[in-house]
């Protein structure tokens, strides 16, 4: 099954994953947008041997998109062609094997917004998803940006652990509320 999209509009209701039984999504907290001092971000965290984090060049955009697609849904497929259309791109992908391992992207759903960001289930828990979330913020730190915000984040600790993010309050549905949806209507 497809992690968490609490995000984009292929979940059939904020708050709610595809065949999540309506009482677990009803029980999980709103997630909630996190703000990042891009001024006071951590050290880089260590390289993860094997794989190259860099930008997709224009051949590969059509692959990196599927692979999203797959992966994460419609919604997401969908932010990582806006950051892909940017240039410079603002999305960053993780190679490993000649194939993604992972992606992170920023101002796809606004200005000044970091995410989504997924790694493959089997490529969890290397590091990965730490070095693609640092190399992503330092990059929006070189493009000007003082502040980042992550938007509606799943797994808080994550982004707390590696970049110090803390919540915002009252940030949810936020920028998502009337968010459309497939099938709606
Ligand atoms: C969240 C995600 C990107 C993390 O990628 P990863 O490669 O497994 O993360 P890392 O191995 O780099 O972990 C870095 C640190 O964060 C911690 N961490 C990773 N996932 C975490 C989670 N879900 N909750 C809390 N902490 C987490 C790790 O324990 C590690 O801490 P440590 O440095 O103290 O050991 C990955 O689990 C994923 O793709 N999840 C599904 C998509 C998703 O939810 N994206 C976020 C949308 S807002």
């Amino acid at each position: 099954m497809r992690p968490p999209d609490r995000r984009a509009g292929d979940a059939p209701a904020p708050r709610t994953e595809v065949g999540d039984p309506p009482a677990a999504a009803a029980a999980r907290p709103p997630p909630q947008d996190l703000l990042v001092r891009l001024y006071a971000l951590p050290p880089a965290p260590p390289a993860v041997p094997g794989v190259t984090l860099r930008r997709p060049i224009g051949p590969e955009h059509g692959l990196v998109a599927d692979w999203v697609a797959a992966r994460f849904g419609p919604g997401w497929a969908s932010e990582a062609g806006v950051a892909l259309g940017q240039r410079p791109v603002t999305l960053f992908v993780a190679v490993e094997g000649g194939a993604p391992l992972g992606f992170a992207c920023y101002d796809a759903t606004a200005r000044g917004l970091f995410g989504p960001i997924g790694v493959a289930e089997a490529g969890r828990g290397r590091g990965v998803g730490a070095a693609l979330l640092h190399a992503t913020l330092d990059d929006m730190r070189r493009a000007g940006y003082a502040y980042a915000v992550v938007g509606a984040a799943g797994p808080v600790d994550f982004f707390a652990r590696v970049a110090g993010a803390v919540p915002i309050p009252g940030s949810w549905p936020g920028l998502y509320a009337g968010l459309m949806r497939p099938g709606a209507g």
